[in-house]
């Protein structure tokens, strides 16, 4: 199979020092439920050596009272990992990162941006933007047992609040209270009359706003995420920022990973070994077949590689449809990898990572 990925020598490289805990500009694949699973991560992981992969929001009860192996375990070859937890009880946050120790991730973050009624009538997510003294009193628990950094996931504002007004007091306190990093999703949330997808999509992004907190604290870790939609655009913001996470884009369009190391990290420029990340998803998917699962929970990941190439179309058609026929083998992914023309390249940009065809 031939080396197509691009691999485009000028490009600037943003492998410069950051802020601890990093300590170098990051590049995220954002949390997702339902996404970022551990196959989601696996797969993302062939892509990308150096990216800094998120789990999905694991909330803290389930973890305390529910099957705490099946949530928390992962890969070995998953690593940098870092387990998002949701969570407003800082005695139960801090007896989930206990717990999550034994399982080795490499950071701890706290989700204060998910808007769903769910996780709302739990009182945690986007909703605790409007207690930032309940969220330092979380992280402040969780920094006091975590042998890793922990980290904060925000909006920029919820409801009414004046996103100006409240965030640098909310960075503050976090700072304050012993956080790491932040990640900032620079949109308000609606806690009201907006889906959660509504609510990625709908209030207004404010990037400024985000660039002048990094701006007014210098030496604190901070990252971006919402709405950027391919690498060009991620590097551009680590003019500023100290990290730059994408969700849907990454997983929509995953062949944009397999240029992080190199665009983000400085690594030497080299080839895709597109064998290789066949032959190790084939190799994982009969694992987890072996253990129980579908070659559907692998490949279900796997359709947004090759957007815009030629054979794409067929190629998601083999891994969506024909993979969840049942007793079917994960030589299936070789078929699929063989309907794309790898060599000539991505055509078109094909539709936006952003959009949320898999929603
Ligand atoms: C399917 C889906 C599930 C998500 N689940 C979570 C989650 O568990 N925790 C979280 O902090 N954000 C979650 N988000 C929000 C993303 O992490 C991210 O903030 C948002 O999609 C904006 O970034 P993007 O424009 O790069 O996608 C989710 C987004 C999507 C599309």
């Amino acid at each position: 199979m031939g080396a197509a990925m691009t691999n485009k020598p000028d490009f600037p490289t943003r492998a410069i020092p950051g802020p601890a805990p990093y300590g170098q500009a990051v590049f995220a694949v954002a949390p997702m439920i339902d996404w970022t699973d551990r196959h989601c991560r696996f797969f993302h992981r062939q892509l990308t050596r150096q990216a800094l992969l998120y789990t999905e929001m694991v909330v803290a009860d389930a973890i305390l009272y529910g099957p705490r192996d099946k949530l928390l375990s992962f890969s070995e070859a998953e690593h940098p990992v870092a387990l998002q937890l949701g969570g407003s009880d800082p005695g139960k946050l801090a007896e989930a990162v206990r717990i999550a120790a034994d399982y080795g991730y490499d950071e701890i973050n706290l989700n204060v941006g998910c808007p769903s009624d769910r996780v709302q009538s739990g009182t945690f997510g986007a909703c605790l933007m409007q207690t930032p003294e309940v969220v330092a009193d979380c992280v402040a628990a969780m920094k006091a047992v975590a042998a890793v950094p922990v980290t904060v996931k925000c909006r920029i504002g919820v409801d009414e609040q004046e996103p100006a007004d409240v965030l640098p007091d909310f960075l503050a306190r976090m700072v304050g209270a012993g956080a790491d990093a932040i990640w900032i999703h620079a949109r308000k949330a609606w806690l009201k009359g907006l889906s959660p997808k509504e609510n990625r999509e709908i209030p207004p992004l404010d990037y400024e706003l985000v660039y002048r907190m990094k701006r007014e604290n210098p030496g604190v870790f901070l990252g971006i995420n919402g709405g950027i939609s391919d690498l060009d655009q991620a590097v551009q913001h680590l003019d500023v920022m100290d990290g730059v996470m994408l969700g849907r884009a990454s997983y929509h369009n995953a062949t944009l990973l397999t240029e992080v190391d190199q665009r983000v990290y400085g690594a030497a420029a080299r080839p895709v070994d597109w064998d290789a990340v066949r032959d190790g998803m084939i190799g994982y998917a009969e694992r987890v077949i072996a253990s129980g699962g579908r070659l559907n929970h692998v490949t279900r990941h796997m359709v947004g590689l090759f957007q815009g190439f030629a054979g794409a179309r067929r190629y998601r058609q083999i891994l969506s449809s024909e993979a969840t026929k049942p007793g079917v083998s994960p030589d299936l992914i070789a078929e699929a990898f063989a309907a794309v023309d790898i060599a000539g390249g991505a055509k078109t940009q094909g539709a936006s990572g952003n959009s949320e065809a898999a929603e």
